[in-house]
């Protein structure tokens, strides 16, 4: 089954043909980063206009690179939410539309269903699972006891982890998306800082706020000092403390369900820490670890088609009526 995928959640147009949920045929993706860079975060409205400007191009583009056209396509799948309200009615009206000119299937696909999914393009995903999702706009455990299952065990009370990064490379003035670089930044530095654990408690729920506020006050008290602070020493204290507390919940949550299989899924799931200390962890365990290649832990459209196949499965199909939504539990 071969399956055409919009994704416009955010500030990524894009487009993928999956096969089977599984194969990845074709993908483009046209990210919109260098343009919010210049106001330190994504714009919505600026977002949104550049999706409709770019859409029909990305799934021409898409189309041609795999040698198709839409008669080689047997249903159309597209994220309708959450993400910016703008950017979703994008995709979600050239998806309406598609699947209407075409007659195909229309499947609706959760923005986390497609990250956690990710995972099934690089290998096929068995249950029970534990996935923890962990991106710019979210930060949860998820088990799935079977296919496209999904019961939410905790999540972030305040700011999403990659949330938290941004805002701490913000601070720090070291430009956007801040994950990737503040990630860099800390394998160049050391633990000089101390910083707080945030909710170091023994629920599945993240806090990512007050650690943000104590890298402002931080920041601020050197400042009025005249002391300079070491920026790839704060980016290592920083990466630090948010590596304990996922990798300490995590392990929990796997422990507590007796399972055996642990997958990442999100942005920060490109975080090089993170990946490492749930890896070693895992092994003491005897858990399998598996996260997305790189290039489908940000947001893409080959996610939404390995996800969309699964949801069809299920008998998961929307009509005309279809609507963007931009806050949706998973569960
Ligand atoms: O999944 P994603 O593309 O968009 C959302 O659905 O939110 O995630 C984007 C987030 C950004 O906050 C970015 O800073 C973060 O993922 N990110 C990282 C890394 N690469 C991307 N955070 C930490 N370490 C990284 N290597
Ligand atoms: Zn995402």
């Amino acid at each position: 089954m071969r399956i055409l995928a919009i994704e416009s959640s955010c500030d990524e147009t894009s487009c993928s043909i999956i096969e089977d949920g599984s194969i990845d045929l074709s993908t483009v993706i046209l990210s919109q980063i260098d343009i919010h860079t210049n106001f330190g975060g994504v714009v919505p409205e600026i977002a949104s206009r550049h999706h409709l400007k770019n859409i029909t191009m990305v799934i021409e583009e898409c189309l041609n690179k795999a040698k198709m056209t839409m008669n080689d396509i047997d249903a159309i799948a597209v994220t309708y939410g959450p993400g910016l309200i703008g950017s979703l009615l994008v995709g979600v009206e050239a998806a309406k539309t598609l699947a209407w000119v075409y007659k195909k299937p229309l499947i609706p696909v959760h923005h986390i269903a497609g990250h956690i999914y990710a995972n099934n393009l690089n290998k096929k995903m068995e249950y029970p699972l534990i996935a923890l999702v962990v991106s710019g706009g979210h930060t949860e455990l998820i088990y799935m006891k079977d296919e496209y299952e999904f019961e939410k065990l905790g999540g972030t009370l305040d700011d999403a982890v990659g949330e938290s990064y941004d805002k701490v490379a913000r601070i720090i003035d070291v430009g956007y998306p801040g994950g990737p670089v503040i990630d860099k930044m800390a394998k160049e530095g050391i633990h000089e800082y101390d910083l707080p654990v945030p909710l170091n408690d023994d629920s599945y729920n993240f806090s990512f706020s007050g650690l943000k506020s104590a890298v402002i006050n931080l920041a601020h008290n050197y400042d009025q000092r005249g002391i300079k602070i070491n920026k790839e020493n704060l980016a290592k204290s920083f990466q630090d403390v948010v590596v304990e507390t996922i990798t300490k919940k995590t392990i929990k949550a796997l422990k507590d369900k007796n399972v055996k299989r642990l997958i990442i899924a999100g942005g920060v799931a490109a975080n090089s820490g993170i990946r490492e200390s749930l890896l070693n962890e895992c092994n003491k365990e005897g858990i399998d670890c598996s996260y997305p290649d790189l290039k489908y832990c940000t947001d893409n459209a080959a996610m939404i088609g390995a996800a969309g196949y699964f949801a069809f499965k299920k008998g998961i199909i929307a009509d005309s009526s279809l609507n963007a939504r931009s806050s949706k539990d998973l569960a």
